[in-house]
């Protein structure tokens, strides 16, 4: 093994988010940041970067694009063009700015949102003066899918976007080939703009799975969707903010970049030089990494059993606790003294998310705590 993620790292003084949120006596397995360090040659990339001692505005560097594209070339055999590139300080503000682009023309202005979906997805609607269609998935033997009868019942001709997260914030699904067929038919066949969050890309943990971005299997759908990627999640590096929108369409990029204009901020220099190190990796860490998430996920499994969703992807697990009397989770479980992100935040009432990637002797503490919290609350 190259990369040890047994080792436990004190982040307390570092003003970590993630540590910050709760009392020094909850374990906080919340927000998508992993308590593993991030890969040596990431690091040695920024310091190598603070050899120059002035940080100052800067360009995105051609090699980043180079980077980037190879990439996907690797893992996907997906060949893209450097002029699809739009690089954003994370994906969020591409998530609004997608919105923002096509409606800022005053076109339909409905947003189709499956859900349970990463929170943030949420307020696009509302922060870009449109009208959101929340479309519940369906579950099926605890495997989450998109409703496509749903999504047709709710369709209507002012339905101008479909927002979609694949792999899945917070279902853990990675759609398979047939599905984002099936939607990649539903977006053309409506002309819809599709916004594609594919930012847990290569967090594989079901072997039969592949991750594929849904704009990759036609020209066609290529043309209607605005594809957001990052290395941030999986190098574990969610902080230093770059993020990148793939826009094969001239025109949608066009509308994307002048909503971007004087709205987003640009990306500081570390961004640039570690997603640099990243998208270049060809060792290693992926294949370690997925092993030791793999290892969690199965501790989870063997203690939650059928409360766990099927997760074919991420380190975040979604977690059935509507048979329990709880109204709040999130501080039921703080009261045991575990941090989770209540199912609520993200359209899912019932359940709780719960971030497992760390080191294992800190997730079986947590599942301790976990525990504890369910056997209080039983029915
Ligand atoms: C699905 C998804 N999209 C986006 C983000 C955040 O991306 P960024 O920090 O680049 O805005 C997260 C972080 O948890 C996420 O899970």
């Amino acid at each position: 093994m190259t990369f040890d993620f047994d080792v436990g790292l004190n982040r307390r003084a570092s003003s970590s988010t993630k540590w910050e949120k709760f009392s020094s006596d909850v374990l906080p397995m919340w927000v998508a940041d992993m308590d593993f360090a991030a890969p040596d040659f990431v690091i040695a990339a920024i310091r190598q970067r603070l050899d120059h001692p002035i940080l100052g505005y800067t360009d995105q560097p051609e090699s980043l694009n180079v980077a980037f594209q190879n990439w996907l070339q690797r893992h996907y055999g997906w060949k893209v063009e450097a002029d699809w590139l739009v690089w954003l300080p994370g994906v969020v503000p591409g998530l609004n700015l997608a919105c923002r682009a096509h409606f800022g023309r005053g076109q339909r202005l409905k947003v189709m949102i499956p859900t349970p979906v990463y929170h943030p997805f949420l307020d696009v609607a509302q922060n870009s003066g449109m009208v959101e269609q929340r479309v519940p998935m369906a579950v099926s033997n605890g495997r989450w899918e998109m409703d496509f009868d749903r999504m047709q019942a709710v369709l209507d001709d002012q339905t101008g976007a479909l927002l979609i997260c694949n792999p899945q914030n917070p279902t853990g699904r990675c759609y398979s080939t047939g599905e984002l067929q099936k939607l990649a038919d539903f977006v053309v066949r409506n002309d819809l703009l599709l916004v594609s969050d594919e930012i847990h890309c290569n967090i594989i943990l079901e072997p039969g799975c592949r991750h594929q971005p849904v704009a990759q299997i036609d020209p066609e759908i290529a043309r209607h969707t605005i594809s957001l990627f990052a290395a941030t999640k999986i190098y574990n590096i969610p902080g230093v903010s770059c993020a990148v929108a793939v826009i094969p369409d001239p025109n949608l990029r066009e509308q994307f970049k002048e909503a971007r204009a004087g709205l987003v901020s640009g990306i500081g220099p570390l961004g640039f030089v570690a997603s640099e190190a990243a998208f270049n990796d060809t060792g290693q860490w992926i294949p370690e990494l997925v092993a030791y998430l793999r290892g969690n996920y199965t501790v989870l499994r063997e203690s939650l059993g059928e409360r766990l969703a099927k997760l074919d992807a991420t380190y975040l697990a979604w977690i059935d606790v509507s048979d329990l009397r709880i109204v709040d989770s999130e501080a039921h479980f703080a009261a045991h003294g575990l941090g989770i992100s209540p199912g609520a935040q993200f359209d899912g009432p019932g359940y709780v998310r719960l971030n497992f990637g760390c080191p294992r002797s800190m997730l079986k503490e947590g599942i301790a705590r976990l525990e504890r919290g369910i056997a209080a609350s039983r029915v």
